[in-house]
Order: structure tokens, then sequence, then C-alpha cells
């Protein structure tokens, strides 16, 4: 899968050359591959920004560059899903991240720094994302959470795909509590059902602090729905 960015900091994506992104580049399960956004600015200083029509404070991201980097990136690799990172894009979930690991050949993402997007630059993309109810300096991070949430469904990324069943209802429950060594930690002990043996209970014991956990953390998410087996 094809992760493209326009963005007028590429460098900053070389923060996913790192652990399990970066294996899944090595093996080419996934590619990354950032745009910069200043090589289609305009003039002699390839400029990307101006101030706003109708005055008011910071600038406004130019709509050219946008759509002449899309174009480019489009004319060299057809059928990506065009997305818009903005505060103002349907809220990121789970759901969503299924969607888009869904898309092939991949995705065209646009990082945008300063004030906001021309308005115009709406109708050149697909769809638009927010990854959270905050506003960030750029896109780019953003970026990044969609390409980490997004590449770890696709099959081969994830060293333990059992892992990724295990989460297949992560969208309507918080996990369960997990232990490991020691038995005793600064007088809190690994609850008693968890060295039984006995699978069964474990498994139905963890179903139901999963529930307790999302109803009292998480009461928006829709509780008591069927735990996948
Ligand atoms: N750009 C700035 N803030 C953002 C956010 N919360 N989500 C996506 N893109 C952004």
């Amino acid at each position: 899968m094809q992760f493209h960015i326009v963005t007028l900091f590429p460098a900053m994506f070389t923060a996913l050359d790192t652990g399990l992104l970066a294996r899944a580049r090595r093996q080419g399960l996934i590619g990354v591959y950032p745009h910069d956004l200043r090589q289609y600015g305009l003039g002699n200083y390839h400029q990307v920004d101006d101030t706003p029509y109708g005055g008011g404070s910071g600038m406004v991201m130019r709509p050219e560059p946008i759509g002449a980097a899309l174009d480019a990136v489009i004319t060299m690799s057809p059928g990506l899903t065009r997305i818009l990172l903005t505060p103002q894009g349907e809220l990121l979930d789970q759901a969503t991240v299924r969607e888009l690991a869904a898309q092939s050949p991949g995705l065209l993402m646009i990082a945008g720094r300063y004030e906001g997007f021309d308005e115009r630059v709406r109708e050149l993309v697909d769809r638009e994302i927010s990854i959270g109810d905050y506003v960030l300096s750029g896109g780019e991070l953003a970026a990044m959470v969609v390409i980490e949430a997004v590449a770890r469904l696709i099959p081969g990324v994830l060293g333990n795909p059992a892992s990724l069943a295990e989460e297949s209802f992560a969208a309507d429950t918080l996990e369960y509590p997990q232990y490991t060594r020691p038995e005793e930690f600064r007088g809190m002990r690994v609850p008693e059902i968890l060295l039984s043996g006995d699978h069964g209970k474990i498994k139905r014991w963890r179903e139901s602090e999963a529930r307790k956990r999302t109803a009292r953390r998480r009461p928006d998410l829709a509780v008591g729905r069927r735990f996948p087996t």
C-alpha cells in the first residue's frame, strides 16, 4: 500500500523509519512517499501561501501549488484516495482506519501548515479527516497517525496477526487489563484467575472486565455489543 504525502516538511516523515513501519517498508508491504510542496510553489520564492481575501490575520495556503502537486502525484500513481488533513474533517476512528486500509493502491494526503487552506482545495480531495478535536500547527503528525494506524492492518505488517483479531472489537470496547511477570509488584498482585489455567473462565473474565472498563471510561462507545469469539 502506498502512502503519499504532500507537505512542506518531507523530512518529518523520516520519523517513520523505525520499528514496525521500517520493516514493513523494507519488505515492500508499504511505501511512504513525501512530496515537497515547495517544489510546486509560485514565482522565484516558490510561494505557497498568501494573505486572506477580506482581511484577517495569518496566511492561507494557495490552491495552485496544492493542485499542481496532486496532479503530479496522481499522474505517477493513478487511483490514490485523496485526503485533506484538517481539524474540520470527519473524526478518525478505527472504522475509518479500516476503510482507509482497503483503499487500493493507497492514500494521497495533504498536510497543510499555516492557518488554513483556500476553500477551493476541498474540491480537489475525496475526503477530509481530523485526528481529534484539537489544532496542530500542521497536518504532518496527523498524516503519520493515519499511516501508523492503517499500516498495521495490512497483512504481514504486524508480527503477530492474532493480536489484530483480538483487537477486532477495538472500535466497540476498550481492551481488558493485561498482566505479565512478576506475580506481585509493589504489593499489587496479578488477579488469581489469570494464574488458574482455566481458559474458559479467563476468557469470560476478560470480556466482563473489558465491558466494565468501557462503561466506566468511555460510556460513549457502544456498550454490550457482541464480542467476537
Ligand atoms: N491539522 C491541524 N490539526 C489537525 C487535526 N486535529 N487533525 C488533522 N489535521 C490537522
